[in-house]
């Protein structure tokens, strides 16, 4: 048995907590990631990512070497066909930043923005008007779970809105893969995004998209914009090759290998239970200390909770941060929600338990700097 490595909480969005299992599955013999015996595991490593959001044969996973960016940016640049538009729906950080980098590959009139304030749920109805109003959208993209608010966002209404209309639907599902059940069979998604260090509960390094195989052909005769993250070429050069087309982050794969075989042991609806157990527990704590919470309880995730700041002249994040981190707990600040925030995430190899320890230590920083909530 190795030694046990320190443990900290992370309560930020990810990278997460993980198990020392994971954390020693990266100490491997070094290998040349050309070799046959590297292509198995990655190739081992594609199927299981389908099957953990339930994808049938229709499916297949890409990889980058990248954070999870890298897989967004990917699909944004790389599936909108000749001539057509995107739909962007923003209602959080990562719906701008997706704007940002539609940017960088398409003109201003090819991009199609359905924008609110971060903390307000998508109106479906004004969603489908847009769709209607505008023939030449091809693609819709929607954050699953939106990590600036805690939102679990309409992504089944707006993808069978979409499917209707023969759009294609990018999920970014980075901070929901793994710790809520989806099941793309079913829900129909066509391009699906995550990453290593965020649910699934692996290193981070290597983002992923789960796709339809079907929609990927169709790549093939779309313009070429980019060149490490054109998605059709990187699906071709694995189906050929069983490889990355430039060099993978050898030991990320290890542990991204332990930390999915650790998913399918635990199963996806025991994560989702114990992560469920853990936000219940996060939240009946935070109103004994009379915290608010910025969405109502059923717009909420149950993996990220963003709290209103308290509103005492005494209260300063950074303090409140520093307090937590030198007792073995990171949170995370607000990132432009309608009100102002902190984040608490409950996601990572960690459960109940480490939520009701963390809860007294930020009761006891509420005493000893004299706040009132
Ligand atoms: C929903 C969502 N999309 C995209 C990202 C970006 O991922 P990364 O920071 O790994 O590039 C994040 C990161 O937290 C996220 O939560």
């Amino acid at each position: 048995m190795s030694t046990p490595v320190k443990r900290n909480i992370l309560l930020n969005p990810g990278p997460a907590t993980t198990t020392d299992t994971v954390k020693y599955s990266q100490v491997v013999p070094d290998i040349c990631p050309r070799e046959k015996e590297f292509c198995m595991l990655m190739d081992d490593i594609r199927n299981k990512l389908v099957r953990v959001v339930k994808g049938d044969e229709r499916y297949t996973s890409i990889l980058f070497a990248s954070s999870g960016s890298g897989a967004v940016e990917a699909c944004i640049s790389s599936v909108v066909l000749e001539g057509k538009k995107i739909l962007i729906i923003n209602n959080g950080a990562y719906g701008k930043r997706m704007i940002e980098t539609a940017r960088c590959y398409y003109d201003e009139d090819r991009i199609i923005a359905y924008e609110i304030p971060y903390g307000d749920y998508p109106d479906v109805g004004k969603i489908s008007s847009m769709l209607s109003d505008n023939e030449d959208i091809a693609v819709v993209f929607v954050v699953y779970h939106e990590t600036t608010t805690g939102m679990l966002n309409p992504v089944r209404e707006i993808t069978r809105l979409a499917h209707e209309k023969n759009i294609d639907v990018i999920v970014d599902a980075m901070s929901a893969y793994a710790g809520v059940p989806i099941d793309v069979s079913r829900e129909e998604y066509d391009y699906l995004i995550s990453s290593s260090n965020k649910c699934i509960q692996g290193m981070a390094g290597i983002s992923f998209v789960i796709c339809r195989k079907d929609k990927l052909e169709q790549l093939d005769r779309n313009e070429r914009r980019n060149l490490y993250f054109n998605l059709w070429d990187q699906y071709r050069y694995f189906e050929e090759t069983g490889q990355m087309r430039y060099t993978p982050p050898v030991q990320i794969a290890y542990a991204l290998n332990q930390a999915l075989n650790e998913f399918f042991e635990e199963t996806g609806e025991m994560r989702y239970k114990r992560y469920t157990e853990s936000w219940e527990t996060l939240i009946a704590g935070l109103r004994k200390l009379n915290f608010q919470l910025l969405l109502p309880v059923d717009q909420q995730s149950k993996l990220l909770t963003a709290v209103i700041d308290p509103q005492d002249a005494n209260y300063k994040f950074e303090e409140m941060h520093d307090y937590l981190y030198e007792r073995g707990y990171t949170i995370y600040p607000g990132k432009g929600a309608k009100k102002d925030t902190f984040r608490i995430a409950n996601i990572g190899a960690i459960n109940k338990g480490d939520i009701e320890s963390f809860l007294s230590v930020l009761g006891e920083y509420l005493e000893s700097f004299n706040i009132r909530v």
